[in-house]
């Protein structure tokens, strides 16, 4: 017996029969409904998932899909172990890449069923709930099932305050997005045709955590959508994800929808780094006058210091996968020179204007700075990173 083996318990043992009983030389059926997992340091509820899942599905045909990040305690591997077993569970490892919005995406698009589950690989997602949800998509006009906590019989489970007041706010915020006719539009627990996912899969943002916003957002006719009760379990192991950087992919997502796609995160990197070719400046300013520089040249120097710190930044940062390197940098560096040029300009005429109609320097001062960032980075990004010809197949 294999080291896997000798480590299990009796019921591990009985669950790896029935699992190992499934008949593996017949063709196997094309199941009608696939259930994918984002997976993160999962290792240990794997079993337990796919044991629950054998016994929750009943006759329904059905492929779990994990899509594991390239975990570092090897749940990949624990994925390849049940599968050999003969659960119908494939494994999609992502090496170099991380979310879970885009192991959702990824995992719809390698799934054969005409119906797509999305659940957690740490049993907080009631199982049992996937066959009345597979049942409420085929037998009404529902496009979209949601598993939610926010309808009778469902429920939050043993959150903490500070965990629910968060997910409240998150929730309230979304309301911005798609009104308030989806109770949990949080839920990461939903089921839906495949041919939903493909019709929305270039509109997806596919930022961070929320998929479910994501795919409601995306889509261009409003979704039917259906809820079904559930109460959100403890988890069985591990750890959760949700750290400071899911709640700012949060943040970025609600920005980049409510924009309709002119403030994508891009945009936030861009402005950051302004404000970081603002810091060169003043501190430019300071040095040269210090050394006794009169401050109109003191200020042109520092402008050109800080308009070259920010294109070299941009080109590293923002627009790394579209680098300008050799003649098209230097052509580059001068394009940007010019547009920031412009956006100078479009800055003190909105700034002017303002304070013209509201007497307030911050508000002016601030409408003119933001008027600068977003002509600067919708120019650059088409005249400055845009121009790049992209390759095209060769005529045959
Ligand atoms: N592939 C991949 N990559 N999977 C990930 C990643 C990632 O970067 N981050 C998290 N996951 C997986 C986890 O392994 C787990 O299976 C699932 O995504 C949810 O992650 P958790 O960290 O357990 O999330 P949670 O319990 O805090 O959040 C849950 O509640 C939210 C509602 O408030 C999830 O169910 C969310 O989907 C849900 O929106
Ligand atoms: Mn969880």
């Amino acid at each position: 017996m294999n080291e896997v083996g000798s480590a299990l318990t009796s019921t591990d043992k009985s669950t790896q029969q029935s699992l190992a009983s499934r008949d593996r030389s017949g063709p196997t059926l094309r199941p009608i409904l696939s259930i994918v997992t984002p997976s993160y340091n999962e290792r240990g509820n794997i079993r337990l998932l796919v044991t629950a899942l054998t016994q929750a599905m009943g006759p329904v045909a059905w492929e779990l899909i994990v899509v594991d990040d390239d975990s570092p305690d090897e749940t990949w591997r624990e994925v390849l172990n049940v599968a050999a077993e003969g659960a119908p569970v494939r494994c999609i490892r992502r090496v170099g890449r991380r979310g879970l919005a885009s192991a959702v995406v990824e995992g719809a698009m390698a799934a054969q069923g005409e119906y797509v589950a999305v659940i957690d690989a740490d049993m907080q997602h009631d199982e049992t709930l996937l066959v009345r949800m597979l049942d409420t998509l085929q037998q009404s006009d529902a496009d979209i099932v949601i598993a939610s906590r926010h309808v009778k019989g469902g429920g939050l489970g043993e959150w903490n305050e500070g965990r629910k007041r968060l997910s409240a706010f998150a929730t309230h915020c979304s309301r911005l997005l798609i009104g308030d006719n989806v109770s949990d539009p949080m839920s990461g627990f939903f089921m839906t045709r495949r041919a939903v996912f493909d019709n929305v899969v270039y509109d997806l943002s596919q930022q961070g955590y929320k998929i479910l916003l994501d795919i409601l957002t995306a889509s261009r006719k409003p979704l039917k959508v259906a809820e079904l009760p559930y109460v959100f379990r403890d988890r069985a192991e591990g750890e959760s994800k949700l750290d400071v950087m899911v709640v700012a992919e949060y943040a970025f997502l609600l920005v980049e929808k409510l924009s309709h796609g002119l403030l994508p995160p891009r945009f936030i990197l861009f402005s950051l780094v302004g404000g970081l070719g603002l810091v060169i400046h003043l501190a430019t300013l300071g040095i040269l006058k210090s050394f006794g520089e009169s401050f109109l040249q003191a200020q042109t120097i520092a402008t050109l210091v800080a308009m070259s710190f920010n294109f070299v930044l941009n080109n590293m940062t923002t627009y790394r996968s579209q680098r300008l390197r050799g003649w098209n940098f230097i052509l580059g560096y001068f394009i940007f020179c010019a547009v920031c040029s412009l956006g100078a300009l479009a800055n003190l005429s909105v700034a002017n204007l303002a304070i013209s109609q509201v007497n307030s320097w911050p508000f002016a001062g601030a409408a003119g700075a933001l008027m600068s960032a977003v002509f600067n980075f919708s120019v650059s990004t088409k005249f400055v990173w845009g121009r790049t010809k992209k390759r095209t197949p060769k005529a045959a």
